[in-house]
């Protein structure tokens, strides 16, 4: 049984179980408190958008997930079982791909290429690259996902962020992933792109996936996800489904509603003119 058969049966067998778990979990850079009491639950089938301001511990948070560092203190279970994970190859191992914003794919290599680094096929008894399979698969994956990407044997450089974004989605949901954790997916692109990018994140979902979704931007959270946690200076400010919270108030969450207010007053002392009224705020109805 491979490690991921091994995965989705224990995932099956126990569906209330959250597949990422965190308790208390802290995470300290010697005297630099990044993470402190982070509890959050995340579960297949469901997109928890983490949102909060630069230096909120974000980055911090998917790192401890995704191997790349470890935690100073709490629990992390993956499917009800305690890991403390020394590599993003152990976090890989255990269905858990993650997606960074610039790092997803090698800029020089093709497209098929990058859907099939680290997992290339190979063929027999020589185990030289099977380049044409590797070719037709990566067409069928992206076109299965709706993704149009003309001529594969394009360096990945040459695409657009977003596209890059929705070739490492697919990728991911391709190679078995049971949880996706995407950085910033849409922090780089337009409209448009970011829109093709949302959509990719709920076919993740839809597929099954327990979808990890770090943003700035309430709008982009609000239009795909289920469950909403803001993290503030490294602590969890609000923990929250959909059906408990609006748009406007999960927008003056993440502008932290008092400090505007106190901004505005300290605007209005420079220039009378620079006032945020209610109605202008963002997220305001
Ligand atoms: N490797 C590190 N060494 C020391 N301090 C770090 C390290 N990584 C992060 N920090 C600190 O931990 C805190 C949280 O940083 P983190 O990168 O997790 O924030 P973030 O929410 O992802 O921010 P951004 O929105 O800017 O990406 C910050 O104060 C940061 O300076
Ligand atoms: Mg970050």
């Amino acid at each position: 049984m491979t490690t991921t058969d091994k995965f989705a049966e224990e995932a099956s067998t126990s569906p209330n179980t959250p597949v990422v778990h965190l308790e208390e979990v802290g995470k300290s850079y010697g005297n630099v408190h990044a993470l402190r009491g982070v509890s959050l639950a995340v579960r297949q089938g469901e997109i928890t958008c983490v949102l909060g301001d630069n230096g909120a511990g974000k980055s911090t948070l998917i790192k401890i997930i995704a191997g790349l560092h470890e935690h100073t203190d709490g629990v992390l279970s993956v499917n009800g079982e305690e890991r403390r994970f020394s590599s993003p190859r152990e976090s890989l191992d255990s269905g858990i791909a993650t997606v960074y914003q610039d790092l997803a794919l090698a800029p020089l290599m093709s497209v098929w290429r990058n859907f099939f680094l680290g997992n290339e096929i190979t063929k027999r008894p020589f185990g030289r690259l099977d380049d044409r399979k590797m070719k037709r698969v990566a067409d069928e994956e992206l076109t299965k996902m709706g993704i149009s990407i003309p001529n594969l044997e394009q360096p990945v450089g040459m695409l657009s962020g977003g596209q890059r974004q929705c070739i490492a989605i697919a990728r991911a949901i391709y190679f078995g992933a049971k949880v996706l954790i995407l950085d910033e997916p849409t922090a780089a692109l337009g409209v448009k792109q970011s829109g093709v990018v949302l959509k990719y994140i709920v076919k993740a979902r839809d597929a099954g996936l327990g979808v990890v979704f770090i943003t700035h931007n309430p709008h982009h959270a609000y239009l795909v996800g289920n469950h909403f946690v803001v993290l503030k200076l490294g602590r969890v400010a609000l923990d929250t489904h959909r059906a408990d919270i609006t748009l406007a108030q999960l927008t003056n969450e993440m502008a932290g509603g008092s400090e505007l207010e106190s901004l505005s007053h300290e605007l209005r002392g420079i220039d009378p003119e620079l006032v945020v009224e209610p109605q202008d705020r963002p997220g305001a109805i």
